[in-house]
């Protein structure tokens, strides 16, 4: 039986699908997990006026935190050429990490996909001593 993690893995695998980047070539999936136990979905989404260009990530988090959530648990993230069924694997970038860390603890988890399977960190691993909101107090 698969577990959540591979569930999650081969949804941000088919994420990649509808992933709109015609300039980079280089489509990205993401499958956020939340507390409450749904997932979403997301892919980059680029634009002409490249520094627009919006992560898979943050299209999967700005989703869900639309749609009223606020606490995630695990976000896989798959990446390749297009037309490619399997790429090098890749970590979210800086700024997906800093919105990331706005919903979620230091231990939500960051699987990202491989050719074999997955690689498993977690998000305070990525992002130790990163700013929050107990920097605003
Ligand atoms: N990209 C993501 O979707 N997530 C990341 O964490 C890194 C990069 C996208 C943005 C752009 O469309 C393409 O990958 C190449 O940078």
């Amino acid at each position: 039986m698969k577990n959540i993690y591979d569930n999650l893995a081969l949804a941000a695998i088919s994420a990649r699908d509808s992933a709109y980047s015609p300039y980079s070539g280089y489509t990205v999936g993401a499958a956020l997990l939340t507390k409450s136990g749904k997932m979403y979905l997301g892919s980059n989404i680029e634009n002409a006026s490249y520094s627009l260009t919006m992560c898979a990530e943050r299209v999967a988090i700005f989703k869900a935190v639309a749609d009223g959530e606020r606490e995630f648990s695990a976000i896989a993230v798959a990446g390749a050429k297009s037309g490619e069924r399997v790429g090098a694997p890749f970590s979210p970038c800086g700024s997906c990490r800093q919105v990331l860390s706005e919903f979620c603890s230091p231990d939500t988890k960051i699987i990202v996909v491989t050719g074999e399977g997955y690689e498993l960190y977690t998000l305070g691993q990525l992002l130790p001593a990163g700013f929050g909101k107990k920097d605003l107090v």
